[in-house]
């Protein structure tokens, strides 16, 4: 079985939330060779070179991301993305709850590289325990000198703010998540300009999931090559896979990419006795569903972009052949309409039409003409919004009303009222 403990390491065996703990086991050694020993600059090669790509979702090259940063003396921030709402995602939850250290020496490294004096972390509204957590872990933290002023005497400062949010899935995206954090409605903004530019209060910043940053501590400790010698040509290193649905054993497990996606079934305890599998969600609520002919696709964005799906946040929702597809429809589209922010008509008004008449068919009531309408809709809505939850919309629905139409024709009224 491929599993590693990479940023799983220690989780369950000893309480890393405790600072003493988390040194002994060689934490924040990483943070002290970064500035007493390299440049910011080498950082950020080091970075790059190891082909990180962002965990949050788009899996964005990371190096790439800071490099966008521009040269001017203006303060730059780095914003550490903490929202996780998108459904089937709970790893940086366990991350946050199971090795805090361990982010927060991520940040404090991803600040550094980028050269920023401060930086944030948005912790989901809901997450209240992930933000007393985080709160705690910046407080011992700062006790021990490695958050403030004149870090390890070389007089660089940096301040860390830990910001809880009120709760709504849209401020995920990075724009909504920086409008949230300035006070403001959390919407998705025009881009350009992109954050690297004008972010935080208009200042250049770089937005990084907790993932991501968190990897940055076992690649300064065990150099680029290593993390860009493990998982595919374009997809390197390792990532945390979160699975969930009908099998035996779901949870995180960390592997490295490229890993066939059948493996990761078996490595959740495969499917409950005497089921069949239906359909498998790669990744996350915004992922179209791939099937059992296309269980040894290698878990890595190039293979389910190019089998018309993705790999997301790593969010794997295996579902077995008692699954009503029609309500796992319903259930995401009504989320999507419900979490729109509305800016956009496509993303509001076709959204909420699609929830209305899936509904409908949940009911029974289906009418034999909505299924056309449910393909045109699903269809209309996407590439026409301002950003990518709009177009999260479509591709589970699409995907399953294609595979098991007979799911939805079999929730059609059969009898009609007479006038
Ligand atoms: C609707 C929506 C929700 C998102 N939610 C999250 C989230 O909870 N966490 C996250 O890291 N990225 C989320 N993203 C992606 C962010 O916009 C951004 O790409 C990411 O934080 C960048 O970090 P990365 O490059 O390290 O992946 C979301 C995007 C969209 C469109
Ligand atoms: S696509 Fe939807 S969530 Fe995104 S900006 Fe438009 S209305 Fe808001």
């Amino acid at each position: 079985m491929p599993v590693v403990k990479v940023l799983t390491e220690g989780i369950g065996e000893a309480n890393l939330r405790d600072i003493a703990i988390y040194e002994e086991r060689g934490g924040y050694v990483q943070l002290r060779r970064a500035f007493e020993e390299m440049s910011q600059r080498e950082v950020l090669d080091l970075c790059d070179a190891s082909g990180l790509r962002g965990r949050g979702g788009a899996g964005f090259p990371t190096g790439r991301k800071w490099s966008f940063l521009p040269g001017n003396d203006k303060p730059r921030y780095l914003v550490c993305n903490c929202d996780e709402a998108e459904p089937g995602t709970f790893k940086d939850h366990m991350l946050i709850e199971e090795t805090p250290h361990l982010v927060l020496e991520g940040m404090l490294l991803g600040a550094y590289g980028i050269g920023s004096h401060h930086a944030f972390i948005y912790i989901r509204g809901e997450f209240k325990r992930g933000y007393e957590i985080f709160s705690e872990t910046v407080r011992q933290a700062r006790a021990a000198g490695y958050v403030g002023k004149n870090l390890f005497g070389t007089g660089y400062d940096l301040e860390v703010t830990v910001h809880r949010g009120a709760g709504a899935y849209i401020c995920g995206e990075e724009t909504a998540l920086l409008n949230s954090l300035e006070g403001k409605r959390g919407e998705p903004r025009l881009k350009p300009p992109f954050p690297a530019v004008a972010g935080l209060y208009g200042m250049p910043t770089v937005v990084n999931n907790v993932e991501t940053l968190a990897y940055l501590v076992p690649i300064l400790k065990r150099g680029s090559q290593w993390f860009a010698s493990v998982g595919t040509e374009r997809s390197k290193g390792y990532k945390i896979v979160s699975i969930s649905g009908h099998v035996r054993k779901p949870g995180n497990y960390e592997v490295p990419l490229g890993t066939p996606v059948r493996e990761l079934l078996e490595i959740a305890g495969g499917l409950r006795p005497g089921r069949t599998l239906a359909a498998i969600q790669p990744g996350g609520g915004s992922s179209a569903c791939i099937f059992e002919e296309q269980l040894d696709l290698p878990y890595d964005y190039e293979s389910l972009a190019k089998a018309g799906s993705m790999l997301g946040s790593g969010a794997v929702v295996v579902m077995d052949d008692t699954t009503d597809f029609v309500k796992a429809a319903y259930n995401l589209v009504r989320f999507y309409a419900h979490e729109s922010c509305g800016q956009c008509t496509p993303c509001r008004e076709g959204g909420h039409w699609l929830a209305t008449v899936l509904e409908r068919f949940v009911q029974g009531r289906g009418l034999q003409s909505d299924i056309e309408m449910l393909h045109k809709v699903s269809a209309e809505i996407t590439g026409l919004n301002l950003c990518p939850l709009g177009d999260s919309i479509e591709p589970f629905l699409a995907s399953v009303l294609k595979r098991f139409p007979e799911q939805f024709e079999a929730r059609v009224l059969k009898e009609t009222v007479p006038a």
